[in-house]
C-alpha cells in the first residue's frame, strides 16, 4: 500500500495566517496539523507517501523534506499540483506514483483520532472485496461536506453527494478514503462541478454506479477538519487534554513562578514571576515573564509574553506581547507577532493587520 496526503488548496477560510503559511503546517500543540496525519500513516504501516503541493510547497517540502524524520523507511515523493482544481485531479496527478497499488488517501488539514493499522491491514488483505472504503462520521451540518447515503444493511454507499442543500444523511465523509486502481477510471471520466473541481465526491459515485464495491467505515474517535480558526483551537484542545507534563533540558522557573497541571515546557524555556495552568505547551526559547498561561494554550518558540495573560489560544513563533490590559483568549495568532501597549496621547489603537484579519477588542 501507498498513501497519497494531499496539501494542496488556499485556506482561504484561515486568511490572512494562510497567506503567507501553508494551512496544514500551522500548529495544534505546537506541530503541524500535517505530522499527525503522517505519523497515523507511518503507524498504520504505509512508508510510500506522496504529497500532493500547491501553491505553499516550498514550505512544506522545507518542514517534511524525505520524510526520514517520521521514520527509517519512509520515502515522500512530491507531486505538485499546479492550480488547486480539486482531489479528483489530484488523484490523477498521482496515477505515475501510485500506479496500480491500493492506496490511503488523507487530506492533509484532517485530523482523526482512530488509529487506521486495522483498515489498511484489512484493505491490503488479498481477500478484501471492496473497491473503495470511505470513512463516515455522524455530523450536526451534513450541508458543510460531502455526504454519504448507505444501503439498507449498512454495508455498502449507494449515494455520495458534495455538500447537499437538502441533507441524504448525517454521514459526512471524512478526509480520509482507501481506493484500488479502479479510481483513475473513475476520475478520468468525470467532469468538473459547480465550483470548477474534480470532486472525489463524484469519482465516488462513479464506482458506485459502474457497480464497484464501495464500503463505509465509520469513523471511531473524533474527526476535526481544521479549515476555520475554531477548528484548529477546537484540535488543539484535543491534543492538549491528552498530553503528558514534561520539563525539557534548560528550563528556568524562578521561585515566584508555578505550573499547574499537564505542562510541558520544552528547550529552554524561561519563567520569571508567571504561572501556566496545563494543559498547555510552550516552545523552545519562549520567555515568559509577570505572565499567566491559562489551559488549552499552545506557544511556539522565540516567543516572549510579558505582564500578560493568555488561555485556549495558539500562538506561534517569535511574537512578542505585552501588557494590553485584558486577557488574549480564543486567538490564533501568527508568526512575528507583536502586542504591545500603546502610550501618550491620543490615546488609540494603532493597528497594522493584514487582509482579513479579525480583532475583537474588549469595549472600555
Ligand atoms: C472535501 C471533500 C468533502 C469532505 C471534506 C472533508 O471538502 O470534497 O467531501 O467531506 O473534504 O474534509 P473541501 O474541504 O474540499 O470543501
Amino acid at each position: 500500500m501507498k498513501a497519497l496526503v494531499l496539501s494542496g488548496g488556499k485556506g482561504t477560510r484561515l486568511h490572512p495566517l494562510t497567506y503567507t503559511n501553508a494551512k496544514q503546517l500551522i500548529p495544534v500543540a505546537n506541530k503541524p496539523v500535517l505530522f499527525y496525519a503522517l505519523e497515523k500513516i507511518v503507524a498504520a504501516g504505509i512508508y510510500e507517501i506522496g504529497i500532493v503541493v500547491g501553491d505553499t510547497r516550498e514550505e512544506i517540502i522545507a518542514a517534511v523534506g524525505d520524510g526520514r524524520q517520521f521514520g527509517e523507511q519512509v520515502s515522500i515523493s512530491y507531486i505538485h499540483q499546479e492550480q488547486p482544481l480539486g482531489l479528483a485531479h489530484a488523484v490523477k496527478l498521482a496515477q505515475p506514483f501510485l500506479q496500480n497499488d491500493r492506496f490511503l488517501m488523507f487530506l492533509g488539514d484532517n485530523f482523526i483520532e482512530e488509529p487506521l493499522g486495522e483498515l489498511v491491514a484489512h484493505f491490503a488483505a488479498p481477500d478484501c472485496l471492496d473497491h473503495a472504503k470511505v470513512c463516515l462520521t455522524r455530523v450536526e451540518a451534513p450541508q458543510q461536506f460531502g455526504v454519504a447515503l448507505l444501503s439498507e444493511e449498512q454495508e455498502r454507499l449507494v449515494r455520495v453527494v458534495e455538500k447537499p442543500r437538502e441533507p441524504i444523511s448525517d454521514l459526512a465523509i471524512v478526509g480520509v478514503y482507501l481506493f484500488d486502481a479502479h479510481i483513475f477510471e473513475a476520475v478520468n471520466a468525470i467532469h468538473p462541478s459547480a465550483r470548477g473541481e474534480l470532486e472525489i465526491t463524484d469519482a465516488i459515485q462513479y464506482l458506485i454506479d459502474r457497480g464497484y464495491r464501495v464500503s463505509p467505515h465509520l469513523l471511531r474517535g473524533y474527526w476535526i477538519d481544521t479549515g476555520r480558526m475554531q477548528d484548529m483551537l477546537n484540535a488543539n484542545r484535543t491534543v492538549l487534554s491528552q498530553m503528558q507534563g514534561a520539563l525539557a533540558p534548560g528550563v528556568e522557573i524562578d521561585e515566584r513562578s508555578c505550573l499547574y497541571g499537564e505542562v510541558v515546557l520544552e528547550e529552554n524555556v524561561r519563567l520569571i514571576n508567571s504561572v501556566v495552568r496545563g494543559p498547555s505547551i510552550i516552545g523552545r526559547n519562549v520567555v515568559l515573564e509577570n505572565t499567566y498561561i491559562g489551559p488549552f494554550t499552545s506557544i511556539a518558540h522565540d516567543t516572549v509574553v510579558m505582564n500578560s495573560e493568555i488561555e485556549h489560544s495558539i500562538i506561534l513563533e517569535g511574537c512578542t506581547i505585552q501588557a494590553i490590559g485584558g486577557r488574549i483568549e480564543d486567538s490564533l495568532i501568527g508568526r512575528h507577532t507583536q502586542i504591545y501597549p500603546t502610550q501618550g496621547r491620543p490615546g488609540a489603537h494603532r493597528l497594522l493587520l493584514g487582509d482579513h484579519s479579525s480583532i475583537g477588542l474588549m469595549s472600555a
